[in-house]
């Protein structure tokens, strides 16, 4: 293969030329572009040779650092050992990684592997279709679920485009991409996170297989939920009939290895996981109650959910992800200690560094995903967002950071993540950064 011999500038021209887009996923799409040709542990390289911190972690997979050394051997010696795709029947990596899942999250009673959270969202929503006989489902503004058209809603829509804050209620469906059809839209019902009354108002009135939600909202920051909200969450799909499905494909193994529903003691009957589970290699898993994921093997063939995929349980992406859970449950979860206490430092430090330049801002945080929102309080919602953040402050921080060699993604709320791989000079250097950007900010 062709070594990584280009500028930025002609690789960015040659992106331009033949990829629609310019850039492979367009969620990537941000200004400034950077090509980085280089990760390791916590740092980037770009392709000009300058070197950053990262707290982007490719929207959060990295929970051990990029190219962590043990991965990546397991990684190699699958190959080596000859685990190759084989596509018939069930295989030893297969079996040994479902066992680890079940064992790190009590609520996946079975579950069934694939390549990408959102083929994982997709099959969690069939799933509950078929479970209930019902179509219409309920998610909260500010999550996102994946890409393709049952979850299709803007994650960051507009106030103009969502109207005022309304409880009980619901919002206006805003489709996140054109070629969603309308009879798809319709049987999306967006509410406020944290709001129950609302869920309730669109219980009543539909026929809804689930609530699909994030349990925290970490694709606009760290919105935690409220006590009382899981819980009410759970009731209330008891008593309409509804299934509840959490998705944990950015809290799972971050937040503890039994997701984020063993920090708040909530069982869903379906659960999604995928990014920090296989540490940076494709690997999506839907689970849950037996009996809902035994459909996917129902005698009956009117009720039986098919699931496939050719890639399904790839090899390469099994042995990453056996690695990063034997890691993770090693010395009975001690790394999650380490990487909440430089997480707490950074975080904490950032706070003292606001408060001491006079900037009104806190820093939400669950485990070692978090997020700084220029506001008084950290945001119930997708309103309180919208109504308290400062978003101009919040691009020109992460533009400056950029600069000083530390890489936030250059979009206001875009969620931040610490890794293993960050050390306390990482920490030490991104807190020395922020002080001075704050600085460079209020003197212009
Ligand atoms: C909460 C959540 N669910 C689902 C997805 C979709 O996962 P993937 O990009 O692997 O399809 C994402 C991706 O960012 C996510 O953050």
């Amino acid at each position: 293969m062709a070594a990584i011999s280009l500028q930025a500038e002609q690789i960015l021209e040659r992106s331009a030329r033949y990829i629609a887009g310019g850039v492979v996923s367009l969620n990537r799409k941000a200004d400034p572009q950077i090509v980085f040709t280089q990760a390791r542990g916590s740092r980037l390289t770009d392709a000009n040779g300058n070197e950053y911190i990262d707290y982007h972690a490719a929207f959060a997979p990295h929970l051990l650092g990029h190219n962590h050394p043990e991965i990546t051997a397991a990684v190699t010696r699958a190959i080596e050992e000859g685990w190759s795709l084989i596509g018939s029947g069930p295989t030893f990596w297969e079996a040994r990684l479902a066992e680890l899942l079940c064992r790190a999250v009590p609520s996946l009673e079975r579950v069934q592997i694939v390549n990408t959270g959102s083929e994982a969202s997709a099959y969690a929503i069939r799933l509950a279709r078929a479970w209930t006989s019902r179509d219409d489902i309920i998610t909260p503004l500010g999550g996102y679920n994946g890409w393709h058209d049952d979850v299709g809603r803007a994650v960051m829509p507009s106030l103009e485009q969502v109207g005022p804050r309304v409880s009980p209620g619901e919002y206006p469906f805003v489709p996140i991409s054109a070629g969603i059809p309308l009879s798809t839209q319709q049987r999306i019902h967006c509410v406020n996170f944290n709001d129950l009354d609302s869920v309730e108002y669109v219980l009543r009135r539909h026929r809804i297989a689930c609530v699909l939600l994030e349990p925290v909202l970490q694709n606009v920051g760290v919105v935690l939920p409220e006590p009382g909200y899981l819980a009410g969450l759970r009731e209330l799909c008891d008593r309409y009939g509804a299934l509840l499905v959490f998705d944990e494909v950015k809290t799972g193994f971050r937040s503890a290895l039994g997701g984020y529903q063993s920090v708040a003691g909530v069982r869903p009957d379906i659960s999604i996981f995928g990014k920090a589970v296989a540490n940076g290699y494709p690997l999506g898993v839907v689970g849950g109650r037996k009996e809902i994921m035994d459909l996917f093997d129902a005698p009956n063939p009117a009720k039986r959910v098919l699931i496939a995929g050719t890639y399904n349980g790839h090899p390469v992406n099994a042995a990453a992800s056996i690695a990063t859970l034997e890691l993770l449950m090693r010395n009975d979860g001690a790394i999650y200690r380490d990487i909440e206490a430089v997480s707490d430092r950074l975080c904490s430090g950032i706070e003292v560094i606001l408060a001491e330049a006079g900037v009104v801002g806190v820093v939400a945080r669950n485990a070692s995903a978090f997020c700084i929102y220029f506001c008084q309080a950290t945001p119930r919602d997708w309103h309180a967002i919208l109504a308290d953040h400062d978003f101009s402050l919040d691009k020109r921080l992460r533009l400056d950071l950029i600069s000083r060699g530390v890489y936030f993604f250059p979009i206001p709320c875009k969620q931040g993540s610490v890794s293993a791989a960050h050390t306390s000079a990482d920490i030490d250097f991104t807190l020395d950064a922020f002080r001075a950007a704050l600085k460079a900010i209020q003197a212009r």
